[in-house]
């Protein structure tokens, strides 16, 4: 099992450049299937989910070539099955973007109901409702989701929650059904825009991405293309929130500034200086920080998905900050880790009050997943002392070479699998 372990204390100074998004690559993915003729992906993250899905893909006949670590060249001419296997499902929840690109390509798709991080109850019931909407038959049969149609007629779908699953889902699957869909109530999150743009490179003709409406005429047929993956707006605000949290200086690069505006907003409202530039932003946080009130909302709101590395920026920060949790009902799992570090966080509901401290304590933690293991390895960075954080396996899903940037800004981190690799850190880092 790996862990990471830390020596806390260094303020982390430097530039860090930031992957593609993850949350636009597995939608992305899934939909270069949706033509016979060769995609070319570029700015892929190298990250565990992206790796499964990429397998799963292989697992139905699908040709996959790494170019290299960023670029990946995909042709589904070659698939001979519309039955996603579970073993690759059950690793992560986006693998539900195989059900709307092979229903949209093949009117066709079997897809185990997902996995993924356990951060709530997550029911799909918005995806299944839009397909249905355009003429798919949909039924669960023992845990696996079987979408079968004749032929799908455009629609007009009100989504009841905004999703950003359900709506990229509908998105693609609509894309191939004969007539316009619009999808009212759509989710704008960059990534949707992302996913958008690259189905229209491949032919789509889709208008309203990044609005809450989203008009889709349907095509009878895609093309092959060449895409760079959107930057990572999440990996972005994770680094931000580490300058902030250590009281250090970080460029990060490769970003899209008006992505990070919620996240800049805060770090500035709380005393951080947050300097924008055309694909860059510069955080120091030069002082102690205050308290603020923080409220979790799709794009363009506060995202869930910060929530965490967010908390922890506010439990070292001067006076009584609120954090109320408005998308998943099970994002607070990190506290109980936090409280070990000495942090001073109460749970109610769907609130977190947290009283500032002073700093953390190094402690033996457990990521409880991706954001809130990201999460605690910021507060592990600024502790007194060192830690050894467990279950790092969440934190791969998303994070590309974590370890080996947060190294490259001054921390004392290292991947380790051991207990003499761990006792080996101490003694290269004084620790003992
Ligand atoms: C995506 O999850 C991201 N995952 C999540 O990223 C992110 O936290 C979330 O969007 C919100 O931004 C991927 O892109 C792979 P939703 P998704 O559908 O699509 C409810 C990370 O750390 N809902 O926008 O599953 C749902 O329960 C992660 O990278 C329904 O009720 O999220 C939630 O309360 C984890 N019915 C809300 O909507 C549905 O059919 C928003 O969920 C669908 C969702």
């Amino acid at each position: 099992m790996e862990q990471y372990v830390i020596k806390g204390g260094n303020p982390l100074v430097g530039e860090v450049e930031i992957a593609g998004a993850k949350n636009a690559a597995l939608p992305i993915i899934s939909a270069a299937i949706m033509t016979d003729e060769t995609v070319t992906l570029e700015n892929l993250p190298d990250v565990n989910d992206v790796n499964v899905l990429l397998d799963s893909i292989r697992g139905i006949g699908a040709y996959v070539e790494r170019i290299d670590r960023h670029t990946v060249k995909i042709n589904g001419s070659t698939i001979h099955g519309c039955a996603v296997e579970y073993e690759y499902i059950k690793k992560i929840r986006a693998s539900y973007y195989l059900l709307g690109a092979l229903l949209g390509k093949y009117n066709n798709a079997s897809v185990p109901l997902p996995g993924g991080c356990n951060i709530g109850s997550r029911p799909i019931d918005q995806h299944l409702k839009g397909f249905r909407a355009i003429g798919a038959n949909v039924k669960i049969d023992h845990g696996t989701i079987v979408a079968t149609c004749d032929h799908m007629t455009g629609a007009h779908i009100f989504m009841d929650i905004v999703s950003v699953g359900a709506t990229i889902n509908i998105m693609m699957a609509a894309s191939r059904a004969v007539g316009r869909t619009i999808i009212e109530n759509a989710a704008k999150e960059p990534h949707v825009v992302d996913v958008a743009n690259f189905l229209n490179s491949m032919g789509a003709n889709i208008r309203g991405a990044g609005t809450d409406v989203i008009r889709i005429n349907g095509v009878s047929g895609f093309h092959g293309c060449t895409y760079a993956i959107v930057p990572d707006m999440i990996e972005a605000g994770t680094f931000m929130m580490a300058a902030a949290a250590t009281k250090g200086d970080i460029i990060v690069k490769n970003v899209i500034p008006k992505h990070m505006e919620a996240v800049s907003a805060k770090l500035l409202e709380i005393g951080c200086e947050v300097e924008e530039f055309d694909d860059s932003i510069r955080v120091v946080a030069a002082k102690r920080l205050q308290r603020t009130h923080v409220k979790t909302q799709p794009y363009p709101g506060f995202p869930t998905d910060m929530q965490p590395q967010m908390s922890v920026v506010l439990a070292l920060a001067q006076g009584t900050s609120i954090v109320t949790e408005s998308i998943f009902e099970n994002r607070f799992k990190y506290v109980d880790e936090l409280s070990r570090m000495g942090a001073n966080i109460k749970v109610e509901s769907n609130t977190a009050i947290i009283d500032g401290i002073e700093g953390f304590t190094g402690a033996q933690i457990t990521s409880p997943d991706l954001r809130a293991g990201a999460a605690l390895v910021i507060a592990a960075l600024q502790a007194d002392g060192y830690s050894v954080i467990d279950d790092i396996i969440y934190i791969l899903r998303g994070y590309e070479d974590f370890d080996g940037k947060l190294r490259s800004l001054g921390a004392e981190i290292e991947k380790v699998s051991t207990e003499s690799e761990i006792q080996k850190f101490k003694m290269k880092n004084g620790c003992m």
